[in-house]
C-alpha cells in the first residue's frame, strides 16, 4: 500500500524491524528519505553536523550530531545506533560538501570535496559493514555519487 504524501514506491511496513542509518538528514532530501524510511517501518538514525535540522526530526529518529569526516563520530553513531535499535540493515549515504569552483577549485577544496563525498562515504560503509554481516546482509545507497545501491554482503536484502 503506497503511503500518502511520500513517493508511490515506498510500501508502509516493508521496513518492520529494520534499522537505517542516514548521512547529511538533516536537510530537505535527507529528511524525505528519513520519512520515507520512518514511513516503510524502519528505524532510523541520522548523522549530520546541522544540529538544529538534526534535533527537529522529533524523538522517534536517533540524531547524533555527526561530522562524518571523523572516524570517530562514525563509531560512535554507530555504536549508538546499535545499542537503541539492535543491529544496522541500510546505510543511505546523503551528506555532501559543495565546495566546488569547478576547474578553478584549488587543492583543499578537491580533498574536502573528496573526502565528504568519497571517502567518508566508505568510511561509513566500512563502519556498519560488520553489523549488516550480523544480520545477514544489507543495503548501503550512495545517490548520484558512488553508483547504485549494492550490497556489502550477499544474502538477505534489507531493501533498496
Ligand atoms: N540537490 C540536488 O539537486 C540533488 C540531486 C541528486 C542527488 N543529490 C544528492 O542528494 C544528497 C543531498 O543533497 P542536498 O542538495 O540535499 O545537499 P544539502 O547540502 O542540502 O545537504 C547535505 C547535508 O549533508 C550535511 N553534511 C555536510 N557535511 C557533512 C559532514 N562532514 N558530516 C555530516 N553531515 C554533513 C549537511 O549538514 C546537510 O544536512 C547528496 O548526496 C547529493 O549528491 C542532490
Amino acid at each position: 500500500m503506497a503511503a500518502t504524501g511520500v513517493s508511490k514506491e515506498v510500501n508502509v511496513g516493508e521496513l518492520d524491524g529494520r534499522t537505517a542509518i542516514v548521512t547529511g538528514g538533516a536537510t530537505l532530501i535527507g529528511r524525505g528519505v528519513v520519512s520515507a524510511l520512518r514511513t516503510a517501518g524502519a528505524s532510523v538514525a541520522v548523522a549530520d553536523i546541522d544540529e538544529e535540522g538534526g534535533r527537529s526530526l522529533g524523538d522517534e529518529v536517533l540524531f547524533r550530531p555527526t561530522d562524518i569526516r571523523a572516524d570517530a563520530e562514525i563509531a560512535a553513531l554507530v555504536d549508538e545506533t546499535v545499542s537503541r535499535f539492535g543491529g544496522i540493515d541500510i546505510l543511505v549515504n546523503l551528506a555532501c560538501s559543495y565546495v566546488d569552483e569547478g576547474f578553478g577549485s584549488p587543492r583543499e577544496d578537491w580533498l574536502e570535496s573528496l573526502n565528504v563525498n568519497v571517502a567518508s562515504a566508505v568510511m561509513m560503509a566500512r563502519a556498519v559493514h560488520p553489523h549488516m554481516q550480523n544480520r545477514g546482509g544489507g543495503a548501503c545507497a550512495a545517490p548520484d555519487r558512488l553508483g547504485r545501491t549494492t550490497d556489502p554482503a550477499p544474502g538477505r536484502r534489507a531493501g533498496r
